[in-house]
Order: structure tokens, then C-alpha cells, then sequence
């Protein structure tokens, strides 16, 4: 069992929890994550690895369904039956210059261990941060401690860039070029910065199908990149985004949709 140490709201729909895991803690590398599960009934979903201590993980959610509802109601000392991880490949941290990392809504808390890694390399790091709205932004202080230089998109405009991720994207490029883009959100996003930057720089994105065991054995997240048939539990979930097939993983992200609108439902946010 793994005993929640804090629950806090970071934003509308938005969570963090940070969970007593010891041996999770101590092995994780930044671009991996942990498959929970919260009771015996209960489904088990991937999160990623947002931050650590030396024994607790950080993991932060968007609640969507009935999973993420019922975590969001959890409370401190409550427990997760199961905790599996660290899960999935460990992002690639290199001496590579310059580094623009892009996280869209959620997509925000995952890029933050990864841009932290990259700095302690000595990269100059570039972080765009996208929401709808600025009450949807969160953890812009963390990012201050990394960054050498922060580009804000709201949809609406009430912070920063009135526009997509990819425009500010686009206004960087104007200015300089990375020598690499990390790129973690919904999958149309991800789709959309890929087509800004091929043939012109390295793009790596996180892949986020739907997974069951996380071991590479139930076939559930199979993406196709480079037209080969992948996991992404084992070989990812960071592939390079120019082979990925978007069309492909949006398609099977689908599948379950009336499903999930039965199961919707759990609990009041907390
Ligand atoms: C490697 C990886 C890391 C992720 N990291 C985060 C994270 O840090 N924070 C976060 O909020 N979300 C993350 N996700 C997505 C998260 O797993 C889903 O939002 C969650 O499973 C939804 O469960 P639910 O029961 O609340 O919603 P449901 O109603 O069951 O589903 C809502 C949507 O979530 C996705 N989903 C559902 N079940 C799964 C599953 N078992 N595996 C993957 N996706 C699923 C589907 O796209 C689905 O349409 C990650 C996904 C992957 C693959
Ligand atoms: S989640 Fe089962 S093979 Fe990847």
C-alpha cells in the first residue's frame, strides 16, 4: 500500500499528489512513469513521474474519468493498493546546447523533471507553457528555477501569447533554433509542433496511448513509428515525433470512448 503524504489543487480539474514510494523514488529518471491502481475494483492508468523526494514521488493528473475523479478525492494517508515503477524508457539528458521544451495543459508537469535534467547538463533551456487560460497554468515558478527563458500561450490571451503552443513556437524560431524540441500533450499538439520542425530539428514527443500493464506483454499501447509497430510502455514512451503515426494513435486513443462516458462518475472533487 502507498500512503498519499499531500493532496493539493493546482488548477481547475488539476492535481497534485505526492505518494510515499521509497524504491519508486530512488530509481526514477526523468520521462518515466508508474502504472496505479486505487482499490481491487479499480482500473490501472499511467502517470508520469513529475518530481521527487528521496521517498515520495510527485504525480499530477487531469481529471477525465472515472480514475482520475476518484484519485482527485483522495485525501492525505489515504492508500493506493498498487504502485508499479518506475515504467517506460528514461528520457535521453545530453549536452545538446539549446533545449525547447513544450508542455501543453497537462503535458506541463511532465517536461519539468526533464527540462531540471537538462539544465543541471548546462543546456540553455526553453520552456513554452500552453492552457486555454491562465487559471489553467500551473507550476510557472518551478519553471522560473530552470529556465533561461519562459514563452507563456493562453487560447484566450489573458497571459503571454494569445495563440497555440505552436505560436510560440513559432516566434522563438524567429529568434533562434534549438538544437532540440521536447514536446509532451495531447496528441494533436504534438502532431502539430512535429509538422512545424521536420527536416528542420530533432523532436522528440511522449507518447500517451491507452495502457494496461505497462510491461510490453497486453499489446495495449501499440503506436506505429517509423511504420514499425512499437510499444510505447517499453520502447517509449519518447519516440521521435516526425515518425510518429498521429492519425493512427488518436484513432486508438478513441476506442473506448463510449465506455468511458458509462463509467464517469465517482466522487465530489476534493
Ligand atoms: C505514459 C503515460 C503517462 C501519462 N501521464 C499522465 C500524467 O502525468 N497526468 C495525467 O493526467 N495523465 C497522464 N496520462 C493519461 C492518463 O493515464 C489518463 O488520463 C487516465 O488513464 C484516464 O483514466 P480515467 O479513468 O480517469 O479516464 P477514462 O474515462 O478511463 O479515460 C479518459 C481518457 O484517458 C485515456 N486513458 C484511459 N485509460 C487509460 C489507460 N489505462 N492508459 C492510458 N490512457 C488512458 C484515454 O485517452 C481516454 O479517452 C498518461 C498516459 C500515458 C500513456
Ligand atoms: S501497456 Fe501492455 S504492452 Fe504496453
Amino acid at each position: 500500500m502507498y500512503p498519499v503524504l499531500q493532496k493539493k489543487k493546482l488548477a481547475k480539474d488539476i492535481y497534485l499528489l505526492e505518494v510515499e514510494a521509497p524504491e519508486i523514488a530512488k530509481k526514477a529518471k526523468p520521462g518515466q512513469f508508474i502504472i496505479l491502481r486505487i482499490n481491487q475494483n479499480g482500473e490501472r492508468i499511467p502517470l508520469t513521474i513529475a518530481d521527487k523526494t528521496k521517498k515520495s514521488i510527485f504525480l499530477v493528473f487531469l481529471v477525465v474519468g472515472k480514475t482520475t475523479e476518484l484519485l482527485s478525492c483522495m485525501k492525505k494517508n489515504d492508500k493506493l493498493l498498487d504502485l508499479v515503477g518506475p515504467l517506460g524508457d528514461a528520457s535521453e539528458i545530453s549536452e545538446f546546447g539549446s533545449v525547447c521544451l513544450i508542455g501543453g495543459g497537462l503535458g506541463i508537469a511532465p517536461i519539468y523533471p526533464i527540462a531540471k535534467a537538462l539544465k543541471k547538463l548546462g543546456n540553455r533551456i526553453i520552456v513554452i507553457l500552453g492552457a486555454k487560460t491562465k487559471k489553467l497554468l500551473f507550476w510557472e515558478d518551478k519553471f522560473q528555477a530552470v529556465a533561461d527563458e519562459i514563452i507563456i500561450c493562453t487560447d484566450d490571451g489573458s497571459k503571454g501569447i494569445q495563440g497555440f503552443v505552436t505560436d510560440g513556437l513559432k516566434s522563438l524560431m524567429q529568434k533562434e533554433r534549438p538544437n532540440r524540441v521536447v514536446v509532451i500533450g495531447p496528441p494533436i499538439m504534438m502532431k502539430s509542433v512535429a509538422e512545424m520542425t521536420r527536416h528542420r530539428i530533432k523532436t522528440i514527443a511522449s507518447l500517451n496511448p491507452i495502457m494496461v500493464d505497462g510491461m510490453g506483454m497486453c499489446g495495449g499501447c501499440r503506436v506505429i513509428v517509423g511504420e514499425q509497430v512499437k510499444f510505447a510502455c517499453c520502447d517509449g514512451p519518447e519516440f521521435d515525433a516526425h515518425l510518429v503515426d498521429w492519425d493512427d494513435l488518436m484513432n486508438r486513443n478513441r476506442v473506448y470512448l463510449d465506455e468511458e462516458k458509462i463509467c464517469k462518475g465517482g466522487c465530489k472533487h476534493g
